[in-house]
């Protein structure tokens, strides 16, 4: 039966930690995957979270969920992305439903764009998460792209970006990172945002959100919501995809929510129940746990001021990390310029390393990162980022 059937290409982020763990090395630095870390290098369980779970515990029933989840955590969730007092959500505009986190969200927009677009094809930025490519790859939607990154600057090419903006044929179908885009930490500025929303709404396209770090980008998940504010004040009709994966910690409970901004209310209660109509056949319907514990935080202020806290400190925790990258670089003589490092945004610093240095980086200093060059700054301790920097000074010496 599967004598045809070859090994998989390792996933270019996963396996990253894979080989992390299969290395003995007692000097081992991951900086592969978007995973925020305490400063002894640990993984965090927020105190909100346990909070929540203590307040859970033995109450809850562990019933099926319907097929769009926890209507109580989606309607906490799209008041963290429309805003508290959203005029779409009180005109019941959004057809949203609970999604197995961000990437969940992803393909089930994807799935509902091919059955209901068929022949559409979705604009992707370069770079971008190498799994949107996967994604929109398995639900058979053509892929193109469009410029982001300029190598040059280690910013955006926001220039070529417009004009990609503007070729595209009208109507498309357009992906955009909502905050701390990943992988190269570069977000347009507000007045940025404001044109390009201006020129996607001329164009008549579809801007769908990718919001995987909201709260990452500034430390307030609010203020990480100005460029989907943006886009709602325009008129919009738009796809969204939110995450607690990071925000929360709470990446292995798979917990976010897919929303459509529609024209009314019955088009909205029609693409909800064909978004659940999807959800059916893949995965029936959602787990409870996290969207349990999402509901009980959001839900509580007292708790919800302690989450803000909590995601403002990951965010500083990192900021100061970053300094700490450069400084260390600077210091160490490197000829390079490093301010990228503080310039960018979010969890990730796309630095620049090629994929022979990084290769360098982990055959001989045992740290492991994306062969993109993309650093996880959430997996850069004060204990480790000496050792870091003077390994980047080395490989990048030319
Ligand atoms: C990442 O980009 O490292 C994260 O989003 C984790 C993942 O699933 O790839």
């Amino acid at each position: 039966w599967w004598r045809n059937v070859e090994p998989a290409a390792k996933d270019p982020i996963l396996g990253v930690t894979e080989a992390f763990l299969a290395d003995p090395s007692p000097d081992k630095v991951n900086v592969g995957v978007g995973a925020y870390r305490d400063d002894n290098g640990k993984p965090v369980v927020l105190e909100c979270v346990r909070e929540a779970e203590r307040r859970i515990a033995g109450t809850a029933n562990m019933e099926y969920l319907p097929m769009g989840g926890s209507v109580k955590m989606v309607e906490e969730t799209l008041k963290l992305a429309y805003g508290d007092n959203s005029e779409f959500i009180k005109d019941k505009r959004i057809a949203a439903v609970q999604s197995l986190s961000g990437t969940g969200a992803c393909r089930l927009f994807a799935d509902f764009q091919n059955r209901f677009h068929p022949d559409s094809q979705i604009y992707i930025p370069v770079p971008t998460w190498s799994n949107h490519h996967n994604i929109w790859r398995d639900a058979h939607v053509t892929q193109r792209t469009f410029h982001y990154y300029h190598p040059g600057t280690k910013g955006l090419d926001f220039a070529a970006l417009m004009d990609d903006i503007k070729n595209a044929p009208n109507g498309s179908f357009f992906l955009l990172h909502a905050c701390a885009h990943n992988p190269t930490g570069v977000d347009p500025s507000e007045e940025q945002w404001k044109e390009i929303s201006y020129q996607i709404k001329a164009k008549g396209h579809f801007p769908f959100f990718d919001m995987a770090y909201q709260g990452f980008a500034s430390g307030d998940p609010e203020r990480d919501a100005k460029a989907i504010r943006i886009f709602l004040k325009d008129g919009h009709l738009l796809g969204l995809a939110q995450s607690y994966a990071k925000n929360m910690g709470l990446y292995g409970q798979r917990v976010g929510c897919l929303s459509v901004l529609c024209e009314d209310e019955k088009q909205a209660v029609a693409v909800k129940s064909q978004l659940q109509q999807l959800a059916r056949p893949m995965y029936s319907n959602p787990p409870v746990h996290g969207a349990l514990i999402v509901s009980t935080i959001l839900g509580d202020a007292e708790l919800k001021k302690l989450w803000l806290k909590e995601v403002q400190g990951m965010a500083d925790r990192i900021i100061g990390m970053r300094t700490a990258l450069r400084e260390n670089l600077e210091k160490l003589g490197s000829p390079l310029s490093w301010k990228h490092i503080t310039n960018q945004i979010g969890m990730f610093c796309y630095s620049g390393l090629t994929p022979e240095q990084v290769d360098r980086l982990t055959d001989e200093y045992h740290i492991y990162m994306t062969r993109n060059g993309r650093i996880s700054m959430a997996g850069v301790t004060t204990g480790n980022v000496g050792y870091l920097a003077n390994a980047i000074h080395e490989v990048t010496k030319s």
